[in-house]
């Protein structure tokens, strides 16, 4: 009789069958949340250059798109607006028929299953592209808070089923369920971008929601890429401000956050697989360099692995059509 003096690793790889049975981490399209761009008018579908594949649409094409999303199984949508006008408060954030407004109540109207959840950040409506509003040359951390709690109500009450702060401003998830809870949206629930870094990767975002800064950068509000504890801080602030869900954001730069914060704490994560993310992979898929399908598999399935009970990417769709 021959000893065994290695393992065989081999035998449980031996047929797809076999690995399927074993195979820790399953992806499947209900933890995936799409994120969709969303512009005024009607019938609007237009692609977006700087991501390949992405659209940006009027709020009853968006009802097409959650009903096909929805049939595929996908969890939620995440929804950005490009605002008719822009000004310094980024006051048409808050406007009741402001574009997202109007999407999420096209939403309700056509009564979708999806999971509707809404960025809250002024990047998008202010003149100078910032994500709070500018005092002396900076951007001011609690002007801003009051401005990011009525962006919230007024998305709560169009039917957001979540809304998730995005501004990286202090305090700002403690300011919507304040003021959520007061106009009486104890009902919606907050999903914070807590860990959220200044990033190179939220480029092609930039593009798709008209977003970057006139001048200067977001690294006196977003985290420094060189932080790992302060990620656990910042999550932890979040949490107890009332956060529902908390995120790290990008995802594929920081596994290893998303690994530390699943292990410190319980409450759902989400990781946010950017802009830059996709639009990497699918450029060079464009080039024939690598297999899309294959390469967002692998990735997806990291990100789960790492941690993260749901994931907010743009292959949402995709993937879910490579689920079936
Ligand atoms: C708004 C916001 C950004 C992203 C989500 N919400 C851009 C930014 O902070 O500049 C980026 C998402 C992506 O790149 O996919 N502040």
């Amino acid at each position: 009789m021959a000893e065994a003096r290695f393992a065989r690793f081999r035998r449980l790889r031996r047929t797809p069958g076999i690995r399927a049975l074993v195979r820790e981490v399953r992806l499947t399209p209900d933890r995936l949340v799409q994120p969709l761009f969303l512009r005024p008018g009607r019938r609007v579908r237009e692609p977006i250059p700087s991501l390949p594949g992405q659209e940006w649409v009027s709020p009853d094409e968006l009802v097409k798109d959650a009903e096909r999303l929805a049939g595929l199984g996908v969890g939620g949508v995440l929804l950005f607006g490009l605002p008719e006008g822009k000004d310094a408060e980024g006051s048409s954030a808050w406007r009741e028929d402001g574009v997202v407004q109007t999407g999420i109540r096209a939403l309700r109207g056509a009564g979708t299953p999806l999971v509707v959840l809404a960025d809250v950040c002024l990047c998008g409506y202010t003149d100078h592209g910032h994500c709070g509003v500018l005092k002396n040359g900076r951007v001011d951390n609690d002007e801003t808070l009051p401005l990011l709690a009525r962006m919230a109500v007024s998305l709560a009450e169009a039917g957001a089923d979540v809304v998730a702060p995005s501004a990286m401003m202090d305090g700002q998830v403690a300011a919507l369920r304040q003021a959520l809870d007061e106009a009486g949206g104890g009902d919606t629930a907050i999903m914070g971008y807590a860990a959220k870094y200044a990033s190179a990767f939220y480029g092609p975002f930039r593009e798709a929601a008209d977003s970057a800064p006139q001048e200067g950068d977001r690294r006196t509000y977003q985290m420094d890429p060189g932080q790992g504890r302060q990620a656990l801080a910042e999550i932890a602030a979040d949490l107890a401000e009332g956060a529902d869900i908390v995120m790290v954001k990008p995802a594929l730069a920081y596994l290893d956050v998303i690994r530390a914060a699943r292990e410190r704490f319980d409450a759902p994560l989400a990781a946010y697989s950017v802009s830059g993310e996709y639009a990497m992979t699918m450029a060079a898929a464009e080039r024939g360099w690598l297999d899309a399908r294959a390469a967002a598999t692998e990735t997806l399935t990291a990100i789960v692995r790492a941690g993260a009970d749901l994931v907010i990417t743009y292959f949402a769709r995709e993937a879910a059509g490579w689920m079936r």
